[in-house]
């Protein structure tokens, strides 16, 4: 059932109608906000909330139909496959579900903020903490090219894969994984790994990248459960297969035009992006340290040859002995992360920040409040805050905030 269908119906004209489960405050505030600023024809084509527009159903609303989740989690357990049924279109659809890692954004989310800003095709999009790249993927499903940046080279990985099938051909991708066991041999054996080091076919390397992903994602599976990387691999591998298979049919059927992405590994510290060359920047950074990034993708990471160490030292949020010493670090790396946004970004490009308090953990240090301080001193004007409730993890943290900001320069 839809909540808050009476006021719904005051916001909308007659036979507009919202995406099932728009039912949050911030959720019904950006399709408002769609709604204002996009036309019928641009709300039809790129609309996140909404279903029908003056009849008409959106092509967010149909992308998601034809991605035909029941087929593509046949064999995902239960809980997975419930968790992307309900998420339909809010994080299940096109190639986002190909590897859920910790604390992804929701895509939905990310599109309706592209569309408030009015982002469009010859636009630049960076995400300076990319993490799985879902900046990049919303932002070329609308056609707008984008840049990832992230100091883990497995987020790397992701970023490539995930961008990539948004755009390939699938014969191709089915030709190289028609053989799932000899995949899986020479995975174990890592030799996989070694095409990439000695491999000088590039336009086949983002293919094997693909069944790479599937592989660290069947190991990571396999170390949270009792199955072994053996029976889990051809499933998951079906799996990536299905979903980019479902995926280019329904881009074929609508005619998406995909947009073009750099995926970068580097810090936000020093960005390797020239001064005013952005339009936009839609980022979230750790909160403080909720979680480990390294050590969550230790396994991948080690698989691929990376030293976890020196990779540590360059991380936001993961330095420090104390609460109060690793806030302060955090704080100091966040000074110069916002200074970076500066540089790169043009004069008047919205900057948005996404960020949620653990406060228990920070000993009540409020974040969000820091982050605006210090944003304000580089010359980032704020301009508002949404508050978005987090489902789920009610007793560690309540809400993010969507912090908006103007680089004045
Ligand atoms: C909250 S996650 C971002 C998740 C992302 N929004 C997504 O949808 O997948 C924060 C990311 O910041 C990255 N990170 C931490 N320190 C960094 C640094 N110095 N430079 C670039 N990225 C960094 C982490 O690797 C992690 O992927």
């Amino acid at each position: 059932m839809q909540k808050h269908k009476p006021l719904i119906e005051k916001l909308f004209a007659k036979n507009y109608q919202l995406i099932d489960g728009t039912d949050d405050v911030f959720e019904l505030d950006l399709a408002l906000w769609e709604y204002e600023v996009l036309s019928k024809e641009e709300l039809i084509n790129r609309s996140a909330y909404l279903k029908l527009v003056d009849g008409i159903e959106t092509a967010h609303f149909k992308t998601c139909n034809l991605q035909n989740l029941e087929e593509v989690h046949k064999n995902s357990s239960f809980r997975t496959k419930v968790f992307f049924l309900d998420g339909k279109y809010s994080t299940g659809y096109a190639t986002h579900s190909l590897f859920p890692y910790r604390g992804k954004f929701h895509p939905q989310l990310i599109r309706a903020l592209l569309n408030i800003l009015e982002i469009k095709s010859g636009n630049v999009v960076l995400d300076p903490m990319a993490g799985s790249a879902t900046v990049s993927v919303e932002a070329n499903l609308l056609g707008i090219d984008s840049i990832s940046v992230d100091l883990s080279p497995f987020c790397g990985l992701m970023g490539r894969v995930k961008t990539f099938a948004l755009d390939l051909d699938l014969k191709t991708l089915q030709s190289i994984t028609n053989a799932p066991k000899e995949l899986l041999e020479n995975l174990k054996q890592e030799k996989v790994p070694d095409y990439f080091i000695n491999n000088k076919d590039d336009k086949k390397r983002s293919y094997y990248e693909t069944v790479l992903l599937a592989f660290l994602d069947s190991m990571g599976f396999a170390s949270r459960t009792s199955s072994s990387i053996d029976k889990l691999f051809p499933r998951v591998l079906e799996r990536y297969i299905s979903t980019i298979k479902y995926f280019q049919e329904a881009r074929q059927e609508l005619g998406l035009k995909i947009g073009k992405s750099k995926i970068l590994q580097g810090s936000v510290l020093n960005l390797p992006i020239e001064d005013n060359s952005v339009d936009v920047i839609i980022t979230s950074p750790p909160y403080s340290f909720a979680i480990d990034y390294l050590k969550n993708d230790q396994p991948q990471l080690e698989y691929l040859g990376y030293d976890l160490e020196s990779l540590r030292e360059g991380m936001i949020g993961l330095q420090g002995h104390g609460v109060e010493n690793k806030l302060e670090i955090y704080f100091d790396k966040m000074n110069i992360a916002l200074k970076e946004m500066q540089r790169v970004s043009k004069k008047n490009a919205p900057i948005i920040i996404i960020i949620g308090t653990n406060n228990i953990q920070t000993n009540g240090v409020i974040l969000e409040t820091k982050v605006i301080e210090l944003a304000e001193r580089q010359n980032l004007k704020f301009e508002l805050e949404l508050i978005k409730p987090i489902k789920g993890l009610q007793n560690t943290m309540k809400n993010e905030s969507i912090l908006f900001f103007t680089n004045l320069k």
